[in-house]
């Protein structure tokens, strides 16, 4: 493993593994491709372009041929699919561009890299491809995968091709499902970066239903090197869970931030719940931790390192607020607001 092309490399996670693994191996080179969506932002990678090792490639992975061209012109061995449309909102609202860039997109990279014959193809999944998880169940990775959003369903589809490709082709690949992921560079549009950034201008933070959903909430780091385990340690053809097995639930996040920043708990605004909102994914990580893998930040640490990081950002995410951003906050959330108010 030597030449790495990690697509959605200018997103949120994929901008901290390439940070991580320019860091952490020396003889890496790592070449950024990406088609720049509104998620992607080359201000991500500031800290990465004046290295040597590190190259950026502006292309779509629907594209089969710009995505061969970079892999053959920067002889890439090693393929890391973080390229993906993420938000369920958004995939709630327009189906189709998960679709396109999640199925699509996956299958055009499966397809050059059994072309050329890559070492090792790992694509970066969710832990959301099960579905809703009723307690006390906890998802292992051989659980069958139950989809229930566009978002997380165009996951599941590309798991399944990723899959698909292992055995029928015999492309030695790895899958990784990730529960949430706080830390920098998280697009505003998500919940923590969202009621953070609501938090510090005194606005609303608008929690879905009643707020009692849980979510697994991780730092990004410890996701970056629980990737990297699977990439160099990992067995072929199989998946692995990552994230804390410590359940939160969105209310008692919302008012942690608010503690954090000193904001009161009056900001919090119930408002209507999304469409077909699973209430608690919960992952078992019992097989990566048996490669050496462990959370090294807790949930209170993860939150307080992330808010941390916004208060002394503002220049990250003020400009983000704004244009495109704004119109897609007035037709995620005026009619939700509007909505009777849930049960608390
Ligand atoms: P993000 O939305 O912050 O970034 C996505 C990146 O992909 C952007 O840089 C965007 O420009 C790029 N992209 C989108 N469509 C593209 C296309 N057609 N061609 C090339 N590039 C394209 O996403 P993220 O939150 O960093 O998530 C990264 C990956 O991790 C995704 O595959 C996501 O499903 C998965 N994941 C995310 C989380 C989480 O909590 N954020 C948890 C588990 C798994
Ligand atoms: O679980 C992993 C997934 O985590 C990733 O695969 C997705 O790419 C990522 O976006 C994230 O999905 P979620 O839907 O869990 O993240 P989000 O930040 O959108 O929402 C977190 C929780 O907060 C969820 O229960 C919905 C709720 N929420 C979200 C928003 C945006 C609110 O209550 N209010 C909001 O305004």
């Amino acid at each position: 493993m030597r030449n790495l092309l990690i697509t959605g490399g200018a997103g949120f996670i994929g901008s901290n593994f390439v940070h991580y693994m320019l860091e952490r191996y020396e003889h890496y080179r790592i070449v950024v491709f990406d088609k720049l969506t509104y998620a992607g932002r080359m201000e991500n990678l500031a800290q990465a372009l004046a290295n040597p090792r590190f190259a950026f490639v502006h292309g779509d992975i629907c594209d089969l041929d710009a995505v061969r061209e970079a892999v053959r012109a920067h002889a890439i061995d090693t393929i890391v699919n973080f390229a993906a449309e993420t938000h369920v909102d958004r995939s709630i609202m327009t189906p189709d561009a998960v679709v396109r860039t999640n199925v699509n997109g996956t299958w055009a990279l499966l397809e050059v890299a059994r072309e050329v014959g890559v070492e090792r193809f790992h694509q970066i999944s969710t832990d959301e491809v099960y579905g809703f998880i009723p307690e006390p169940q906890r998802s292992r990775e051989g659980d069958p995968l139950e989809p229930r959003s566009p978002y997380s369903a165009s996951k599941a589809g590309a798991e399944h091709l990723v899959y698909a490709y292992f055995i029928t082709y015999g492309l030695p690949v790895t899958i990784t499902r990730g529960a949430n992921n706080i830390g920098p560079f998280h697009y505003p549009e998500k919940a923590v970066p969202l009621f953070t950034t609501n938090a510090i201008d005194d606005l609303p933070l608008p929690i879905y239903g009643d707020g009692r959903q849980v979510r697994d909430y991780q730092y990004v780091l410890d996701h970056c090197e629980g990737i990297d385990i699977v990439l160099h340690r990992g067995a072929l053809g199989e998946c692995y869970n990552v994230g804390t097995e410590v359940e939160t639930p969105n209310i008692e996040m919302a008012r942690k931030i608010l503690d954090l920043l000193g904001k009161p708990h009056s900001l919090i605004q119930h408002v209507a719940d999304r469409a077909g909102h699973d209430r608690r994914y919960a992952l078992d990580c019992s097989k990566l931790r048996a490669l050496g893998w462990h959370s090294r930040h807790s949930f209170d640490e993860a939150l307080e390192r992330t808010v941390r990081w916004y208060v002394e950002h503002q220049e990250w995410w003020r400009p983000i607020k704004s244009g495109e951003y704004l119109e897609y906050y007035r037709r995620q959330y005026a009619e939700r607001a509007q909505a009777d108010p849930p049960a608390r």
